[in-house]
Order: C-alpha cells, then sequence, then structure tokens
C-alpha cells in the first residue's frame, strides 16, 4: 500500500470524559466492533481494564485505576483505528493532557444525567488550546437524564464549542427505543432487553415503516418528528472545516452499556474523523505524506521490568515510515539510534513490528535516552513541538528518610519526573527538591515506587503554594531583579528555566503587577512559542 493510503485510512484519537460517563464502557464496545476482543455479556469497566488495556505497572494492578496510557489498535472497514487510552483518575489529568497532543481526534462522553462536569471542562479547554476536532457521544440515554435539548445548549454554553446533533434519540430513560440519524435519515430500533450485543429491530430509511408504529408506538413517532423539525430549525448544518478546526463538535446519543447507538457513533467518526494531521515543529511544519520519517515521544514507562531497568518510550508517527532496526537521528541528543524491537499494542497484546505508519503509535525499547517532547527524524533537525508541562497546582518538597540512599533517591525522583509522574524543581540554597502535581495521588505513586524500584524511602512535606508559574522576560534585568527580591519563591524546573511559587492567586495578582514587564506561563511550552 502507498504511504498516502495508509495515511487516509488511520484514525487516530482518545476517548475522554469526567470519571464514570461510561469511557471504558464505551472503548470496549468499539473494540467489540472491531473483533479486537470476544467477551461476551457486560463486561465490568475494571475487568476491562485488566484484559484490554496494558498491565505495565505493578501498582497499576495494586490499585485497580489506570496509571498507564495505552494504546488499543484494530482494524475496522479497511479503516486502521487507533484509541489512546487515558487515565480515568482526576490526578492523572496531566497525563491525558499530554497523550492529547498524540491524537487527530477525541471523542468526548458526556453522562446524559450529569452533563458538564469538572473534567469535561478542563479537557475541553486542552482540546480548545490544540483545536483538536471534537466530537461527543451523550451516554446513559437508558437512565432518566436531561432534555435533549438542555443538554445541548449546556454543552455549547459551559464547553464553549457550537454542536450539531448527528442522531437523535428516541425516546429516553426506561423508554429509550433508539436513535434517529439526522444525515443518513435512517431510524434505528434496538431490542429492549439490556444485553451486550444489543439487536438491532428497525434499521430502516422508510419512515413510514410499519413496524416503527408496532414496536415505539404512533405517540413516539409523533414526538420524534416534532423533535427533529426543531432541530432543523435551531442547529446550524454540519460543516467539516468547522469541526476540523475545533468550532463545531458533532453530537451522538446514545447507551454504550447497552451497545445503543455505538455503531452510529462508530460508523460517522470513520467518515468525518481525521486522518492524521501535519505535526508543528519549531523549525518547520512536517507533512505526514512526506518521504522522511519524523516522530516524538509523548509518553514513558519506566521500570516495566525490574530485573533490567528498562523502559517504554511511545512514540507517535509523523510523517514518512519508521522502520525497524534503522538508524534514526536523537535530535536533542545529537545522536543516532538504532531500535530493534519496536512493539504494536494489538488490544491485548504487543508485538514486534517491522514498519508504522503517521499516526500509529509504538513502544521503543530505550535505557534512559528519550525524554517526553523528544523528536526521531531520519537526519534533519526538528524538534515537534507542542509537549506542554502543566502549572502545578499541588507542591511538596522530597525529605530524603534514608541518608544512606540518598543517590538513588535522586536517581528515582530524576527518572520518574522524566516520565512525566510529576514535576521537578529545584530551590537554592541546600538544592531543596519539589515535586510539583496536579493531583494528591500521584505523591502516594512517587513514594511507592521510589520504595519498590529504587529502594529509597521519603516523605512529603507540604508547602505553602498553590501554583508554580514559569517565568521569562524579554528585559534580562527585569528577570533578574524578579529572581533576586523574591529568591525564596524562586525555584528552576529541569531545564534550569525559572518558576514563581505563588502562595495564593492573590499574591500572584500582586507580584505580575509589581513586575509587569515579567510574563508568567501556566504552561511551560509557551515559553518556546
Ligand atoms: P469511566 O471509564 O468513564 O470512568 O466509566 P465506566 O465505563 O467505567 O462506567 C462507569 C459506570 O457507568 C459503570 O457502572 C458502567 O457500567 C456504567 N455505564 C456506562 N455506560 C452506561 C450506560 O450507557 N448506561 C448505564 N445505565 N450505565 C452505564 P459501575 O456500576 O461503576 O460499574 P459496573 O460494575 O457496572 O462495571
Amino acid at each position: 500500500m502507498e504511504l498516502n493510503d495508509e495515511i487516509n485510512r488511520r484514525r487516530t484519537f482518545a476517548i475522554i470524559s469526567h470519571p464514570d460517563a461510561g469511557k471504558t464502557t464505551l472503548t470496549e464496545k468499539l473494540l467489540l466492533f472491531g473483533g479486537a476482543i470476544h467477551v461476551a455479556g457486560a463486561v465490568k469497566s475494571n475487568k476491562i481494564r485488566k484484559t484490554v488495556t496494558s498491565d505495565f505497572l505493578e501498582i497499576e494492578k495494586q490499585r485497580g485505576i489506570s496509571v498507564a496510557t495505552s494504546v488499543m489498535t484494530f482494524d475496522y472497514n479497511g479503516k486502521r483505528i487507533n484509541i489512546l487510552d487515558t487515565p480515568g483518575h482526576k490526578d492523572f489529568a496531566e497525563d491525558t493532557y499530554r497523550t492529547l497532543t498524540a491524537v487527530d481526534s477525541v471523542i468526548l462522553v458526556v453522562d446524559s444525567a450529569k452533563g458538564v462536569e469538572e473534567q469535561t471542562r478542563k479537557l475541553m479547554e486542552v482540546c480548545r488550546m490544540r483545536a483538536t476536532p471534537v466530537m461527543i457521544f451523550i451516554n446513559k440515554m437508558d437512565r432518566d437524564g436531561k432534555d435533549p435539548f438542555d443538554l445541548l445548549e449546556e454543552l455549547e454554553q459551559e464547553l464553549k464549542i457550537a454542536t450539531c446533533p448527528f442522531t437523535w434519540p428516541i425516546g429516553n430513560g426506561v423508554n429509550f427505543k433508539g436513535v434517529y440519524n439526522l444525515y443518513r435519515k435512517s431510524i434505528q430500533v434496538y431490542s429492549p432487553q439490556k444485553s451486550n450485543k444489543s439487536e438491532i429491530l428497525i434499521n430502516s430509511t422508510d419512515i413510514d415503516d410499519p413496524k416503527l408504529r408496532e414496536h415505539i408506538g404512533q405517540k413516539m413517532i409523533n414526538n420524534l418528528w416534532e423533535e427533529i423539525d426543531m432541530v432543523s430549525d435551531l442547529f446550524d448544518s454540519f460543516h467539516n472545516n468547522l469541526y476540523a478546526e475545533g468550532y463545531l463538535a458533532p453530537v451522538f446519543f446514545g447507551s454504550a452499556l447497552n451497545n445503543f447507538g455505538v455503531l452510529e457513533l462508530l460508523e460517522n467518526f470513520l467518515e468525518i474523523a481525521p486522518h492524521p494531521l501535519n505535526a508543528a515543529a519549531h523549525e518547520r511544519l512536517i507533512k505526514p505524506s512526506e518521504e522522511t520519517f519524523a516522530g516524538f515521544i509523548f509518553k514513558i514507562h519506566a521500570n516495566l521490568d525490574l530485573n533490567h531497568r528498562n523502559r517504554i518510550a511511545f512514540l507517535r508517527v509523523c510523517s514518512g515510515k519508521f522502520e525497524r532496526n534503522k538508524l534514526y537521528y536523537h535530535t536533542r541528543l545529537n545522536k543516532k539510534m538504532r531500535f530493534s524491537s519496536p512493539a504494536a499494542f494489538l488490544a491485548r497484546s504487543k508485538n514486534t513490528i517491522d514498519e508504522a505508519f503517521p499516526g500509529d503509535v509504538i513502544g521503543l525499547y530505550d535505557t534512559g535516552n528519550l525524554k517526553i517532547g523528544d523528536t526521531l527524524t531520519e537526519g534533519e533537525m526538528l524538534h515537534i513541538k507542542g509537549i506542554p508541562s502543566f502549572s502545578p497546582e499541588i507542591l511538596k518538597e522530597v525529605v530524603n528518610r534514608n541518608p544512606l540512599k540518598t543517590k538513588q533517591l535522586e536517581k528515582g525522583v530524576r527518572q520518574l519526573t522524566d516520565e512525566g509522574l510529576a514535576q521537578l524543581f529545584i530551590q537554592q540554597p541546600g538544592n531543596r527538591k519539589i515535586i510539583g502535581t496536579v493531583g494528591e495521588l500521584q505523591y502516594d505513586v512517587i513514594k511507592y515506587r521510589l520504595e519498590h524500584e529504587y529502594g529509597a524511602k521519603c516523605d512529603f512535606q507540604v508547602l505553602p503554594f498553590v501554583k508554580a508559574c514559569w517565568i521569562t522576560s524579554q528585559n534580562k534585568k527585569k528577570l533578574n531583579e524578579i529572581i533576586q527580591r523574591r529568591a525564596g519563591l524562586i525555584a528552576y524546573d529541569k531545564s534550569n528555566t525559572p518558576v514563581f511559587l505563588a502562595e495564593s492567586d492573590w499574591m500572584l495578582k500582586i507580584v505580575k503587577e509589581a513586575h509587569p514587564e515579567v510574563e508568567f506561563h501556566s504552561t511551560s511550552e509557551l515559553l518556546k512559542e
């Protein structure tokens, strides 16, 4: 197959949601359609996590939450689908944000009864920042939820995105019967009993189909036509370019658990979702169809095997063809590297692959050369951008509990923060190590992993800061001035960029006013723009 055909058939995306909205259940149903798994019966979400997602970390098993981000690949109707899984727990939000740099679009799952929730809002902000195309699946229509019109209004207002319903629910709660596809003008009515393989009772483009009346009754039919008339009055029709630019979200209704409306979602998604897009490097734009290979690392799992201390770096292919055993150029280290056993992730298993194409995500075994954000090419000096660190909201100092293991602690803290689990800031004098995260749970994970993987013990001392902002200025003198005047509130990140540690939002405001020539950034990526 030609490179362009390989690119055109790929869809690389993430399913994102506030925890419990049904992300895992929807992922599972998509995998069932793709034949990637064959589990009959409603599968519990934690069960599917164990069988489908990678099970790399001991801690993941122990806690039963998906700490790791993994990839699920399958083929459906000639398309190659790469779903990048994101951790459901909000404390691992940064991991999710980073994964969003490696996808071309997202499916956002919303609970029909809860509507927009905290994580929905935050995830959408990240999508907006990157102009990622968003498709929305309103889930749990089998439960008594909000009115669909109210939900769409809420989505538009809270998420600041225009919506365009593609399907419309026929009834809701116990009376949820199926969906009407507004574009294909077709009706799907499902079997009423809860089952994993929901049966489609009616799949028709004939709105006068007598079976329809038999199954849903005249009253519901009348109601549906009334609502559909309202939809066409209230909503603009679909424009692919508005969707592609992240301004307009096609909306689908359904019930992932009952497999209602999921096939509609998948088939429409494959039709309109973008194939691999251009990647922006600091030097130039990279097109997927370029002959030469380029890709970047967006995720690292360290210490897969404690005896060998290896790690796996997840690389997204951006252009050309990646080939096993070929020499590639690591642009940050200015060095050549060869990968003898790159892995692809086919549902449950990892397989060594010989080649990969734009949109694919592969795992590269590494002994410490690769970091999040690194670019690999065939020789050109490129640095792919868009892998930000986000301003942490919780900051704690690392306190060594075993002075004999100081070296191990140092190494562990460096390596775990290289993985992107948390951010490391150093404050002088005294080389104080401050760990910044967006969630409390990461401290437990770091403590556990330092102990089990590095044999080091530590405690975390809470610091009175609520935010760390990167600071820059065109005026070197002014930057030095704030660094000297606020020395107790300044630390440095791993690349030696100064950060300001704010004790409160109010205090941050005062300091910003006092130093008008200094810029305060809440993501590290902005520094390089
Ligand atoms: P998440 O990954 O977004 O966190 O959500 P997950 O799929 O784990 O779903 C959260 C809960 O919502 C699960 O119930 C799941 O069964 C349920 N759920 C998902 N989709 C639907 C739906 O369409 N309708 C209804 N009624 N429920 C749905 P649980 O009780 O937490 O777990 P389980 O024991 O049922 O697996």
